[in-house]
């Protein structure tokens, strides 16, 4: 129906520094749907997401600039996207509250993230199942539904782990429009990416923050270097031949390298290449690529206020279509 023209929407959390896991499995496929199509995709920043697990004011407002800058330095252009921060779009939290309102409580009890936590209670023999569980926690998906609907989001680009959230946030749209008028919202879609594997982390287990095995996006290409030179590799020499496909450097090289390159360095392994020219050519795969967007980030960092800006920019841009939004949720409530 005409009136809720399809709108993509997406929000990031900002739980860690940027690594070049989240480039490959987050920053760009987001960037790609973008550049798909030709009306303003809007991406956020979950800062009040975040703030179930953050609490270190320094480090909240260190993360939400650092993950803000990384998107900018990887071309998110904010003259034709929508970016913010969801805190600056306060309609969203007035929002949340009218869904709680017509959100069963059972709906959350059901939650993966919720009910993941209570079984990790129950395995440690807490007696209190929900130790730990804040209301944010609990009720994150309802908070995450807004976020969507407050801009009447349609498509929701989202991993794997974020597919019932959507669910949830159809479940309430459909539950409210039932309840107070047909059609005052859009009932949105997860668009869940092709799964593009999950990026190994310089040990070998999956890149994460709390493993410590990241390759971080930005610092110095000499902190660059030195990450990859501690890049788990075998005991085997030069001149034996390596299978690409079980090697980690390789896993990564191919994510940074055009087709030709890694075409071209797979047969390098078969034939045995040194673990060393073989971290030397990683090395310089990701230096030409992130070289670029390391400047920039650098600049926008140094540039609090420009940065801040941006940001701001993009919230009156939600705004704007959150505050006619929330009128009509507000009537058809009648409040
Ligand atoms: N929960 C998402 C995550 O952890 C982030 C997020 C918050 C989000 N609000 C959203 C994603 C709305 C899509 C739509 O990654």
């Amino acid at each position: 129906m005409a009136k809720h023209p399809p709108r993509l929407l997406t929000g990031i959390k900002p739980s860690g520094t940027p690594h070049i896991g989240n480039l490959v499995g987050a920053i760009r496929p987001g960037l790609s749907l973008s550049a798909q199509r030709t009306d303003a995709a809007y991406y956020f920043v979950a800062d009040y997401h975040a703030l179930t697990v953050i609490h270190d004011p320094k480090e909240m407002t260190r993360l939400v600039r650092e993950i803000a800058a990384s998107w900018l330095a990887f071309g998110l252009d904010p003259s034709k996207d929508v970016f913010y921060r969801q805190s600056a779009v306060p309609e969203t939290f007035e929002l949340a509250w009218v869904f709680s309102c017509v959100c069963g409580k059972g709906l959350m009890n059901r939650a993966h993230a919720y009910k993941a936590a209570v079984a990790a209670n129950e395995e440690k023999g807490d007696a209190d199942p929900d130790a730990g569980i804040s209301m944010g926690l609990f009720s994150y998906p309802i908070l995450m539904a807004a976020d969507i609907l407050v801009v009447a989001g349609t498509q929701v680009p989202v991993g794997q782990d974020q597919r019932q959230h959507v669910e949830i946030a159809r479940d309430i749209a459909t539950r409210f429009n039932a309840t107070f008028g047909k059609n005052v919202l859009p009932i949105p879609d997860a668009i869940i990416g092709e799964d593009t594997g999950v990026l190994p982390g310089i040990d070998g287990r999956k890149m994460s923050k709390s493993y410590g095995n990241v390759i971080p996006l930005f610092g110095t290409s000499k902190q660059l270097l030195k990450v990859v030179r501690r890049i788990k590799t075998d005991s085997s020499m030069p001149g034996e031949p390596k299978d690409p496909d079980t090697t980690l450097l390789f896993q990564i090289y191919r994510h940074f390298a055009s087709s030709e390159q890694t075409a071209a360095m797979r047969k390098e392994y078969e034939a045995g290449i040194g673990w060393k020219d073989a971290k030397d050519a990683l090395y310089d795969v990701l230096e030409a690529k992130l070289e670029e967007p390391r400047r920039r980030y650098d600049e926008l960092m140094q540039d609090p206020t420009t940065l801040d800006g941006i940001l701001a920019d993009g919230a009156e841009k939600a705004r704007a279509v959150a505050r006619p939004l929330l009128d009509r949720v507000r009537r058809a409530v009648g409040i």
